[in-house]
């Protein structure tokens, strides 16, 4: 269960305070998929960073399984964000030092599993997303649509009970795009995960249980 009441966020831009969230409530159930679409400057990266923890916001509350993440401090909402959350991002963000398989075991490494079994379960993630041939593959061999598979075996990887996607096929083909689409939400589902998607794309949005759309600093039903 992912919740936010009231919630306001507010950058300062020539002196003043533009306030790109304003309010804004949201509630979405346990294994739902949502996807949030809205002009570009809307605040869509601002909400999914507000959920992820990795921003605060000014006043309202944003609960996560009943944990009101915004009132933690910074290592609680690292130590929640890296246990709790799994993010895909536009550009993939890959670590280009490190290998596929490297890739993916990251976020188990930084939830303390180790050694074979951190190994054993990012091979048995990437074999899933298609990539089981690639484990040693330097990241930049791959193609984009490749590359974002690999951000999607990492986000998933340690069973994250909330998926947060920034704009996941931004930057892929059409055809890519809902192959991608269809495998991230196909694993979100099979995991009982919650996913909040945002996309410019209504088509892929179609593929989520409801469609908002922010815009004003709320969200309204998308008609
Ligand atoms: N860290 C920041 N500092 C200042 N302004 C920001 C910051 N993050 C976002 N903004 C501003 O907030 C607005 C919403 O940005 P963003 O959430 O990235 O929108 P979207 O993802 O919908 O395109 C924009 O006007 C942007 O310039
Ligand atoms: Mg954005």
């Amino acid at each position: 269960m992912l919740a936010l009441s009231g919630v306001s966020r507010s950058f300062r831009e020539g002196g003043r305070a533009h306030r790109v969230l304003d309010g804004l409530d949201l509630a979405v159930a346990t294994a739902e998929a949502v996807a949030i679409t809205g002009r570009s400057g809307s605040g869509k990266s601002t909400l999914l960073n507000l959920l992820s923890g990795i921003e605060r916001p000014d006043s309202g509350r944003i609960e996560l399984d009943g944990r009101d993440i915004g009132a933690l401090g910074e290592p609680a909402r690292t130590q929640f964000r890296r246990a709790h959350v799994g993010f895909v991002y536009q550009f993939f963000n890959l670590v280009p030092t490190l290998d596929v398989e490297e890739n993916v075991r990251l976020p188990l490494e930084l939830n303390g599993v180790r050694g074979a079994e951190a190994r054993r379960r990012s091979a048995a993630m990437l074999q899933r997303v298609g990539l089981g041939d690639r484990l040693g593959s330097a990241v930049d061999a791959l193609s984009g649509g490749e590359q974002q598979r690999v951000a999607i075996a990492r986000a998933l990887v340690h069973e994250p009970s909330f998926v947060l996607a920034d704009e996941p096929t931004g930057n892929l083909d059409e055809a890519t795009a809902t192959e991608t689409i269809a495998l991230l939400s196909t694993l979100v589902r099979s995991r009982g995960a919650t996913l909040v998607m945002v996309t410019h794309d209504l088509a892929l949005a179609a593929t989520a249980d409801r469609i908002l759309e922010l815009r004003d600093g709320r969200l309204r039903p998308r008609s």
